[in-house]
């Protein structure tokens, strides 16, 4: 398992989780990818056990995790349910615009409902016209004395419609290029705001996707996230500092993947012995495990360049979640390939895993997204 260095707390906080995810998480990820309903026990199980705190300041009312201990829980609730791991995933993406640019008073009054788990969080960029362009979107915020009017939609949102506190970008100045757009904290409640199509998706079912709708939609100028014109720059810095923990939940879902896969080989009897004897299948095995084990350094050491404070992080943030999500793909579709007959029918998990890895190389950013940050920052640097 790869080096990680948290304090003796944080590691017997993860044991912890590790523990829940084995004994409580488990049992639960099948019926939620059958049913694709969202796992309100599961969104329960991380409020009471504090593990929606993590990624809040405890002076904001939560535990002040690091951010490798944040990743590692991503992981391990991954590795038994990538629904449940997402549960965490998105509620500090939903938040992290808050947590980077708002207000005393924003914080305040957001973050410490986010912590407890009493509240979702959701993260409204994407459009209908504008994914990987994200400065395309359409969305605009117009100010009318001491409100925003909203006018616009945001398509495939994590936990849209049942987050209370949606962080979503705007345009307040259309002909400003990036600089016009804003971030906006618009709660569930507020008048306008209204929720569209939920998604029927390939994978991680239990998480409700959909689509925000802003008809007039009013918002307090309070709720303007840091100034106008800071929001694109706002979600990128959101970006980089999230799509670790989707390398993570890519990590988590291999691991699962993997774990399958050998218990499996070990009591698969083929012409009179276990599989796990084939050099054909350990070769597999080795590969996997070697893959996984990869990527997760990839993960943890750009969570710990956060944790340093390291300022230049962009690069190895998507690296982390290009990798880890390219390897969850390849990793689950062999896994699959070792049960042979039973890793495709969904009597086993590995098909839920491989339906569930697939979209951590979309989502935060397509993988050729990641490709693209890390070519642009890999020349800049070679110009320098
Ligand atoms: N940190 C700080 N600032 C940054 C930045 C970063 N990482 N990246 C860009 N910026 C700044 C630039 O410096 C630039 O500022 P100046 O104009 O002052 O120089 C400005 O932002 C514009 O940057 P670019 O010219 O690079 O912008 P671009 O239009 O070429 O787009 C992009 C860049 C990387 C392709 C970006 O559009 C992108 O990341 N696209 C993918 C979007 C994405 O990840 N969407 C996922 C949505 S969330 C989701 O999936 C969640 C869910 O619900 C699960």
């Amino acid at each position: 398992m790869a080096v990680s260095h948290l304090s003796p707390e944080e590691e017997e906080l993860i044991a912890a989780i590790r523990e829940i995810a084995t004994e409580r998480v488990a049992p639960r990820a099948a019926e939620i990818d059958r049913t694709g309903e969202f796992p309100w026990d599961m969104k329960e199980l991380l409020a009471q056990q504090d593990i929606y705190a993590m990624p809040f300041p405890v002076e904001y009312g939560g535990l002040g995790s690091t951010k490798l201990a944040v990743v590692r829980a991503i992981e391990e609730l991954s590795r038994c349910c990538a629904t449940t791991g997402l549960l965490l995933a998105v509620q500090q993406l939903g938040a992290m615009p808050i947590l980077l640019a708002g207000s005393e008073e924003q914080k305040r009054k957001y973050l410490p409902p986010l912590a407890r788990g009493e509240w979702l969080a959701a993260f409204g960029l994407t459009e209908a016209g504008s994914g990987s362009d994200a400065a395309a979107m359409r969305t605009v915020a117009v100010r009318k004395g001491d409100r925003y009017i909203l006018n616009g939609s945001k398509r495939f949102i994590t936990n849209g419609g049942l987050a209370q506190v949606n962080t979503v970008f705007a345009l307040t100045d259309p002909r400003a290029g990036t600089h016009g757009i804003s971030a906006f904290i618009v709660e569930r409640d507020f008048p306008g705001f209204a929720v569209g199509r939920i998604e029927d998706k390939m994978g991680i079912k239990g998480s409700q996707t959909a689509e925000l709708i802003f008809n007039d939609c009013e918002v307090p100028v309070e709720n303007l996230i840091g100034r106008e014109g800071d929001g694109f720059r706002i979600a990128m810095r959101t970006l980089d500092r999230t799509r670790p923990g989707i390398g993570a939940q890519a990590v988590g879902i291999a691991q699962g993947a993997l774990d399958l896969a050998v218990s499996y080989s070990k009591q698969r009897v083929q012409f009179g012995r276990p599989i796990a004897e084939n050099q054909g299948i350990q070769f597999m095995l080795a590969d996997m495990a070697t893959k996984v084990e990869a990527a997760r350094l990839l993960v943890y050491n750009v969570a710990e360049m956060i944790d340093r404070g390291e300022e230049r992080f962009t690069m190895y943030s998507s690296m982390a979640k290009m990798f880890a999500s390219d390897i969850a793909m390849q990793v689950t579709s062999d896994a699959i390939q070792i049960l042979g007959g039973y890793g495709y029918m969904k009597e086993y998990p590995a098909e839920r895993m491989l339906r569930d890895a697939k979209i951590t190389q979309i989502y935060e950013g397509t993988n050729q997204i990641q490709r693209l940050v890390i070519a642009r920052e890999l020349l800049a640097r070679a110009s320098a």
